[in-house]
C-alpha cells in the first residue's frame, strides 16, 4: 500500500468498518517500519486491503477489508496469503488478530488457515459493543503451515493482483 492508495482505501473502510482509520492514523501507518499494508487490485480498481503489525516474534493482524460488492471471491483469502507469506519470511513464529464475536465469516476465514480461538476480550469493540475472539496460528515457521497456505493458495481461481 502506497500514500496514493489512502483514499480508495478509506472508501471501503467507511463501508465496512464502525470507527474507520483517519488519513494521518493511515501515514502513520506507511510510514512504520513495524508495519506491512497491501492492497488488493483487480482491473485497476482497489477492491481490497490488509495489514500486519510486528511485535517481537508475532505477527499481528490488523486489518482485511474487502469492498462490499466484491465479497466472496477470494480476495480476503488471497490478502491473507500474501501476508502469512511476509510473516513467515520475516521470521515470525506466531500471527494472531482479534475478530468481533458476531462475524462468522472472518472467523471462518481465519479458521481455514489454521487460527483457533483462544481467548475472548470481553466488549471490545464498539458502536455495536461486541466481545473481541482472539485467535492464534501457533507454529507459523512450520513446513505444515506453509503447505497449508500453499494449498488454498493454489485453490483461488481469480486474478486479483495482490
Ligand atoms: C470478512 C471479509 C474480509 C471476507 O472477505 P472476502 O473477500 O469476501 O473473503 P473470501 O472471498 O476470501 O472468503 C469468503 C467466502 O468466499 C468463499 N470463496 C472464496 N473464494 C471463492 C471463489 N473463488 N468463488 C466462490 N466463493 C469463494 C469462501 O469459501 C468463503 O466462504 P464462507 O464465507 O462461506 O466461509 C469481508 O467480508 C470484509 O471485509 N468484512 C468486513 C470487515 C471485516 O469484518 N474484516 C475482518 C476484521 S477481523
Amino acid at each position: 500500500m502506497a500514500t496514493r492508495h489512502i483514499d480508495a482505501v478509506r472508501t471501503i473502510d467507511e463501508a465496512v468498518y464502525a470507527n474507520p482509520w483517519g488519513v494521518a492514523n493511515w501515514r502513520n501507518e506507511l510510514a512504520s517500519a513495524d508495519r506491512h499494508h497491501i492492497v488488493a487490485i483487480e482491473d485497476d480498481i482497489l477492491v481490497g486491503h490488509a495489514g500486519l503489525l510486528f511485535v517481537l516474534e508475532e505477527a499481528h493482524v490488523t486489518t482485511v477489508a474487502v469492498d462490499p460488492s466484491r465479497e466472496g471471491k477470494g480476495i480476503a483469502t488471497a490478502m491473507l496469503v500474501d501476508l502469512l507469506g511476509e510473516a513467515r519470511a520475516h521470521g515470525s513464529t506466531g500471527a494472531t488478530l482479534e475478530v468481533r464475536a458476531a462475524d462468522k465469516r472472518p472467523q471462518r476465514l481465519y479458521g481455514r488457515f489454521g487460527f483457533r480461538p483462544v481467548g475472548v476480550r470481553k466488549d471490545y469493540y464498539s458502536t455495536p459493543i461486541d466481545d473481541g475472539i482472539v485467535m492464534w496460528l501457533t507454529d507459523l515457521q512450520d513446513a505444515e503451515v506453509g503447505d497449508r497456505i500453499s494449498e488454498i493458495a493454489a485453490a483461488l481461481t481469480h486474478s486479483t493482483e495482490v
